[in-house]
């Protein structure tokens, strides 16, 4: 079975990553697909945070990186994928997921949302959060792969 993971992941988090390395024993492939979104304005641009995903995970094969537009649920369809996954942190992360999975469920019913409990030394995480400690200097290092800390520190020089 083939799993889409969707999402920003401006920039991705050891969260992230957590859902990703779980995710890629559970499915026979995972794909991170990075939403090209012109209403937002990212920190990095999609190429870089896919360079920055594929570099923290060359340790998986089951695993590709791509970006998409438009609907997940047309991406899915496009990649022949029958499971969109996602993580779940806390409770109020619930609630808009939960919307999203019934959206995405009246679009087509043939994709099913899987949620994963997102490991609980990260519950707290986010890219956001990553993205104001860095704002004020500071540290990140715990927080994402050290190559996207690198990348991060640079930004806010
Ligand atoms: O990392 P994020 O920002 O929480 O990811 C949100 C994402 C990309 C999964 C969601 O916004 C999405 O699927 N957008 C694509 C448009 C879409 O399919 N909308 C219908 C579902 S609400």
């Amino acid at each position: 079975m083939i799993a889409i993971y969707p999402g920003s992941f401006d920039p991705i988090t050891l969260g992230h990553l957590d859902i990703i390395e779980r995710g890629c024993k559970l499915f026979e492939q995972v794909i991170v697909a990075v939403l090209r979104n012109p209403n937002k304005t990212p920190l990095f641009t999609v190429e870089e945070r896919i360079e920055q995903i594929r570099t923290s995970v060359r340790h998986l094969d089951n695993l590709e990186v791509a970006s998409f537009k438009g609907l997940t649920v047309e991406y899915a369809k496009q990649r022949n994928a029958q499971v969109l996954l996602r993580g779940l942190r806390v409770l109020s992360d619930f609630e808009m997921e939960l919307q999203m999975a019934h959206t995405n469920k009246t679009l087509s019913d043939k994709i099913e949302t899987v949620f994963l409990a997102t490991s609980n030394e990260y519950s707290f995480l986010s890219s956001s959060v990553v993205k104001e400690i860095a704002k004020f200097s500071g540290s990140v290092d715990h927080l994402v792969p050290k190559h996207v800390a690198q990348d991060i520190y640079k930004r806010y020089l």
